[in-house]
């Protein structure tokens, strides 16, 4: 039997963007934080500010690299294989992408040298500008790539048009291939769930930055280390946890309701709702197909009617109204919608409860409750990755879904055999896979990704740790508050570089500013001879 390329292509991308998937969340939460942190310290000057801003940069820099070099396997990948899927959405997905490079990702990488190494070079005000950029270029690259993703959950602003070769349509196999074509680049922009869904992803993202510097901020205090600069950074991420756990619930209630009315198979394989009817919500069971049922279920009977209607007796449009060949997953979709639907009840009980004990003054001697911080942000780093699951499985087997097709009253329209008819073809999975792939080259390409990713969520791993061992430097008090602060702190480490140096029994190097002082003497030592000797020689002239 031979390697199933289209299974193996699809393992393949869920293994590479799952990976990426760690990272971009982290970044762009802990920009907002960086971002807040700067801005504190330009409003109090208080150098435990910098302090923690410097120490959070340091991670975020590490995250950052492994997230954009994680990333531009992405794009390749389109190429290698998913050549049809390419040929198919080029036009619309090509101008995201590519506004994504111009806007989002020339203006972080245009910046992150000055939020990393400019600490000492720039002035605090041009510094808090650069985090602010890099910060917003995050959010823009996110902002495109779910434009390009939402298209394909919910396209719109297109025209199909079939793919000419010498001017006349290219036949494979005798059937036109077709390609989508931007119409009206506003509609692809603000396609039905493009809102909707950044705004529960960006969301996750500020979540999982702030879990992240709970934890490690936890960590700290149970260690009785830095202890000033924990208690700081745990206040503050967990007023931004709190408020972000409870947007999740919100963002996603909208999320549901979008998702029920523009892709009702994925959401019935989210609730594993099998039959048309009222449909219950189950906190957590195991849908079985064949049975038409969800076992093992605990449920609110008319749950889900509700949420998605607003009464608990609205009938919901389940599996049996769509062909098997049209069916999304069940279990899966099943399983990763749950998990993240219990992590962000899980994450708003935990952040409420550490609010109410931070709001009496007692949160900090509660160790239990810092032990379980310190584990948690594995719980955002999962609850991401299993909502993109959700959302990418529920929308098989199409790649590019196809829009349902509605009456004048807006209801769904069902063929003469009952099932929902679909305004125009989306592109099939199987369809968007290369002709001329082999199930062997997959394979290899996996498990040379799986060695590579394997190693670099080491080297992360190990340089985070070691960064967080190290913990923060305190700044001094008053450093940086002045353009000559700047330059003493730049001259004081300076200085700092050739102790080190000369410890080391190197041949030390002079500092600049000193190495400038000392030539500067020298220059006006020489022009002084010069204009002694000027004045001799005119002297002696006349005699
Ligand atoms: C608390 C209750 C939550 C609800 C009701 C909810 C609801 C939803 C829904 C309906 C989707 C599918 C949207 C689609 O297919 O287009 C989704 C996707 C997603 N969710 Fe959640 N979610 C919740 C919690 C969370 C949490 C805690 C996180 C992460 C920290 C998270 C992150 C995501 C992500 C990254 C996606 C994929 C992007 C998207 O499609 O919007 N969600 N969520």
């Amino acid at each position: 039997m031979g390697l199933d390329v289209v299974l193996l292509s699809r393992l393949q991308f869920a293994l590479t963007i799952m990976f990426h998937y760690l990272f971009p969340p982290l970044t762009i939460g802990m920009g907002a934080v960086l971002v807040y942190l700067e801005a504190q310290f330009l409003r109090t000057r208080e150098a435990i500010y910098e302090t923690a801003a410097r120490f959070w940069t340091s991670l975020f820099a590490v995250s950052f690299a492994v997230g954009v070099a994680t990333g531009i396997v992405m794009e390749f990948q389109f190429g290698t294989n998913w050549a049809g899927y390419s040929r198919y959405v080029g036009d619309v997905f090509g101008s995201a992408l590519a506004a994504e490079g111009i806007f989002a990702f020339f203006l972080e990488s245009g910046f992150l040298a000055i939020l990393v190494f400019g600490w000492d070079r720039v002035g605090p005000r041009f510094h808090f500008v650069a985090t602010l950029l890099v910060a917003l270029g995050s959010v823009f690259s996110a902002v495109w790539i779910i434009v390009a993703n939402s298209w394909q959950q919910t396209p719109a602003g297109h025209a199909i048009v079939p793919v000419l070769r010498d001017g006349v349509p290219w036949l494979v196999d005798g059937r036109p291939m077709m390609r989508a074509e931007v119409v009206d680049f506003l509609a692809v922009l603000l396609n039905p769930s493009t809102v909707n869904r950044l705004v529960h992803t960006l969301i996750g993202a500020y979540a999982l930055g702030s879990f992240f510097i709970l934890s490690i901020s936890a960590w700290y205090l149970l260690r009785g280390r830095h202890e000033d600069f924990a208690r700081r950074s745990f206040t503050g991420a967990l007023l931004f946890a709190t408020l972000a756990s409870i947007g999740l619930l919100v963002s996603g209630d909208f999320n549901g309701r979008m998702v029920a009315r523009e892709q009702p198979a994925k959401l019935a394989a989210f609730e594993g709702h099998l039959r048309t009817g009222p449909a219950d919500l189950s906190l957590f069971g195991w849908p079985d197909e064949e049975a038409g049922t969800v076992r093992f279920a605990p449920a609110i009977p008319g749950g889900l009617s509700f949420l998605v209607y607003r009464d608990f007796d609205a009938p919901v449009m389940g599996l049996d109204r769509f062909r098997r060949e049209d069916r999304p997953p069940v279990l899966l979709s099943y399983a990763s919608f749950h998990l993240m639907i219990l992590l962000g009840f899980f994450f708003i009980a935990l952040t409420l409860l550490a609010s109410f004990f931070r709001l009496r003054g007692t949160l900090f001697r509660k160790r239990w409750l810092l032990a379980i911080f310190v584990f948690t942000v594995i719980g955002p780093f999962i609850a991401n990755e299993v909502g993109w699951c959700a959302a990418e499985v529920g929308r098989q087997p199409w790649v590019v879904h196809p829009r349902v097709q509605r009456d004048a009253s807006g209801a769904p329209m069902l063929d003469a055999e009952g099932f929902v008819l679909y305004v125009q073809e989306g592109l099939r999975t199987a369809q968007g896979v290369s002709e001329n792939l082999k199930g062997s080259e997959v394979l290899a390409s996996i498990c040379g990704f799986g060695v590579i990713y394997l190693l670099l969520f080491a080297v992360w791993l190990v340089v985070l740790n070691h960064k967080i061992q190290a913990g923060p430097r305190p700044v001094a008090a008053g450093t940086r508050t002045t353009a000559r602060g700047v330059r003493e702190a730049a001259a004081g480490r300076t200085l700092h570089e050739r102790s080190m140096t000369e410890a080391k029994g190197l041949p030390a190097g002079e500092p600049p500013a000193a190495a400038a002082a000392e030539e500067e003497e020298e220059e006006e030592e020489e022009e002084q001879e010069d204009r002694d000797e000027e004045r001799r020689g005119a002297r002696e002239e006349p005699r």
